[in-house]
Order: structure tokens, then C-alpha cells, then sequence
């Protein structure tokens, strides 16, 4: 069976607890013990030891990073194994199909629960395209959530203080969260939620409850870059084989979540009052402005130093090195910062380092016609 498989931690020695084990948002498993503050008194601060939220640490096999950040923490958790051959069924899988938009199979199993999924009113929706600033944006938000203090925004993976709706990973007998539906239902109010899902896809609840929704478009050119990257470092996916072929499936819709033009376009054309479409290009050239755009539409005042912190947490060289928010406590097997890390640059205009003028004319000429009559523009560079 198609499946994306969940951490089972091991018990951390001495601390007398059953093993724990957590969804891995995202398709990306990890194989190995993810202690959690809070949820290990083992590795609680009172004993000693001051592990990151969200750290994986790792026996082996683990990049010189990991391992440099595991015995950092003094860690005793244990590897399950098991987990190292239950993983492999998930690597480079290819995509199903979920009413015709492509996505990873395990997905697409948990379609029915993502598909009944209640909202509450409070919710506030994060919608993205993948690659086009989701983990900023969420930073941006969980920061905002919190009064822009840095430490409560430490407190466990942006995965976890984000949960990501349509997420399934397969549930062991252990597993408290094997998708993103059971993480939120386990969140307390308010919740904000990650989703990539189409317009035409999003449970119907979020439109019943009135939800708040913050959507978040990239202009293409930069995101299939980044895509492609993300497709060499993070296994779940495809092959993406080389650039150009990637370009060619990515320009026909056939990557996971589908065509870029139609989840921009069909967003855009969603647009209603409690809908903010933000664009990542804006918030490259003007982020103050772009908080201040999100504070308005929360009707939310934050003083001016405390904006100052958000900006500042939230700029790439912070998100960069922050384990909370980097997607380091990934395993290497299943995303490797080593091959690509998941903050890779972070710019407007990468694509000029990557699109040859042939495939620059050729890109043009299709997003011209796929972007006729809409009054949705985007920057490709700032
Ligand atoms: P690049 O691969 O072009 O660097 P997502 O979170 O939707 O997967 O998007 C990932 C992209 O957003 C990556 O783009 C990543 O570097 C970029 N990104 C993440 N945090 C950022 C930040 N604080 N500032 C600018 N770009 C950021």
C-alpha cells in the first residue's frame, strides 16, 4: 500500500515512557526520535538537557550537521529500526491522482477525512502553491499569533505549530497523529492551517465557517526552481529528472498540486472579503509593509517593536539558522540539506541563473496564454 509512514520515537532512556510518536507533516519521514519539549522528561530542561523543539536525533547514517546538533543536545533517544525499511515504499513514488490534480498517494488515501474536515470560525487558513513562501508566511503568522515572542515560537517545528491539512503519513500502533485532519483536531484554538489544495478542493467547511484565509502566490518562473530543488532534496517526490524536463512537466500541470496557473488563478478568482492574496515578490521588496497588510486584516495592532522582532525572526538569514523553522529535523534519507537545503536562497529572480533564453521565450509564451484575460500580474524578479 502507497503510504507515507510516521516516526515512532523510541523511549528516551530513563524516562519511562512509552515510545511517542508523531505525523511528519509534510510527505517527508523521518527515521528516528523527534523529542518534542515537553513530551520527553527525559530530555526535560530539569534534567539536564535543553533539546530543540522539533530536533530529530540521529544514530545513523546523519550529515556531520545532525550529528554535531544531536550530541549537542545529549541525546539518548534511540532509533526504531524498523522505521529504516518501513520508509522505503515512500521514496520517489510516483504521484496518484486526486480529482484529476496530481498528489502523493498516501494523500489521496486520506482524502475522505481531509474532505470532511470541520473548521472552526477562528481558523485561519495558510494557502499556497508549494515553493512559494508557505514556511515565511507561517513563520510570519505563528510570530504574529504569539505577540512576536521568539521563544514560544521556538517551541516545537513550524510543521507542528503549522499543521498541514491534507497530510497522511500511515499510522502505527503508537501513533497519536497520523494526518494533518487528527494534528488539528488536537490543536487548540485559534488554529492556523497549512494547505497547497487547490481552491476547488478545500473542504467545504472553511467556506461554511467563514474562515479567515491568507493565500500566497510566487510568480512561476522563481517556483519551478525552486520545486525542482525541492524535488532533488526531499525523496517523496518524483524524480524530477533534469531542469528541462521538469520545466516541461511543471509548464503542463503535472507535478504534485497540479497547475501552478490554476491554483493562482483559481484563488484569485475566489477572492472575496475575508480573503488576503499576498505575493511573496511584495513581501521580498516590502515586508513591514506586507505584516502591516496582515495585521489589518486580522484587526490586530502590534506596537512598533514588536513588528521590528517579527521582521527580523522571519528575514531568511534567521529562518535559515533556526532549527524551528528550517526543516533540519528532517532525516537526511528522506530531505537532505546537503543536496539542497529547504531555505535555499530565498531571492527574487533565481530563475535567471537557471532558465536558458530559449526556454525564457518559450516559458513566456505559454504564461502568456495561460494567463490571458485574468488581472492576476506578477513580478518575476524585484
Ligand atoms: P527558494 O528555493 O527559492 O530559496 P515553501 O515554504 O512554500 O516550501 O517555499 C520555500 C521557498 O521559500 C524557498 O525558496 C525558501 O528559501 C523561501 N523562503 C523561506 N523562508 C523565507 C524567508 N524568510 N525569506 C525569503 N524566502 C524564504
Amino acid at each position: 500500500m502507497a503510504s507515507i509512514h510516521v516516526i515512532r520515537v523510541a523511549s528516551c532512556q530513563g524516562s519511562g515512557h512509552a515510545p511517542l510518536a508523531l505525523a511528519v507533516p509534510l510527505p517527508h519521514v523521518i527515521r528516528a526520535g523527534l523529542c518534542l519539549m515537553g513530551h520527553c522528561p527525559g530530555h526535560s530542561p530539569a534534567t539536564g538537557s535543553s533539546t530543540a523543539p522539533g530536533t530529530v536525533l540521529v544514530q545513523e547514517p546523519a550529515s556531520p550537521e545532525v550529528v554535531e546538533a544531536a550530541s549537542r543536545e545529549n541525546s539518548q533517544c534511540c532509533v526504531d529500526p524498523l522505521l529504516a525499511m518501513e520508509q522505503k515504499d515512500v521514496i520517489r513514488q510516483e504521484l496518484g491522482s486526486l480529482h484529476g490534480i496530481p498528489l502523493f498517494k498516501s494523500f489521496i488515501e486520506g482524502w475522505p477525512q481531509v474532505k470532511a474536515f470541520q473548521a472552526r470560525p477562528d481558523d485561519l487558513l495558510i494557502s499556497t502553491y508549494p515553493k512559494s513562501g508557505t514556511t515565511w508566511l507561517s513563520e510570519i503568522m505563528d510570530m504574529i499569533y504569539h505577540d512576536g515572542d521568539v521563544e514560544k515560537c521556538r517551541r516545537d517545528a513550524i510543521y507542528n505549530r503549522v499543521p498541514f491539512l491534507e497530510m497522511k503519513v500511515s499510522k502505527g500502533p503508537s501513533v497519536p497523529c497520523a494526518t494533518g485532519v487528527e494534528q488539528l483536531e488536537n490543536t487548540p484554538s485559534p488554529r492556523l492551517v497549512k494547505t497547497h489544495l487547490p481552491v476547488q478542493l478545500l473542504p467545504t467547511s472553511f467556506w461554511e465557517k467563514d474562515c479567515k484565509i491568507i493565500y500566497m502566490a510566487r510568480n512561476p518562473k522563481d517556483v519551478v526552481i525552486s520545486y525542482y530543488y525541492f524535488h532533488h532534496m526531499a525523496k517523496i517526490h518524483p524524480d524530477p529528472g533534469t531542469k528541462a524536463e521538469f520545466l516541461e512537466n511543471f509548464m503542463a500541470g503535472k507535478v504534485a498540486y497540479g497547475s501552478w496557473y490554476n491554483h493562482v488563478r483559481g484563488w484569485w478568482e475566489k477572492k472575496q472579503e475575508k480573503m488576503l492574496y499576498l505575493f511573496y515578490e511584495d513581501m521580498k521588496k516590502d515586508p513591514r509593509r506586507e505584516v502591516q497588510k496582515i495585521l489589518h486584516f486580522l484587526g490586530k495592532e502590534l506596537a512598533e517593536g514588536t513588528v521590528e522582532r517579527i521582521l527580523h525572526h522571519t528575514s531568511f538569514q534567521e529562518m535559515k539558522k533556526n532549527p524551528a523553522a528550517n526543516y533540519e529535523t528532517m532525516l537526511p534519507t528522506m530531505m537532505d540539506h546537503s543536496v539542497s537545503p529547504f531555505l535555499r536562497k530565498g531571492i527574487s529572480g533565481d530563475w535567471k541563473n537557471h532558465f536558458t533564453v530559449a526556454q525564457n521565450e518559450r516559458f513566456n509564451q505559454h504564461y502568456q496564454e495561460h494567463m490571458a484575460g485574468s488581472d492576476l500580474h506578477f513580478q518575476m524578479e524585484v
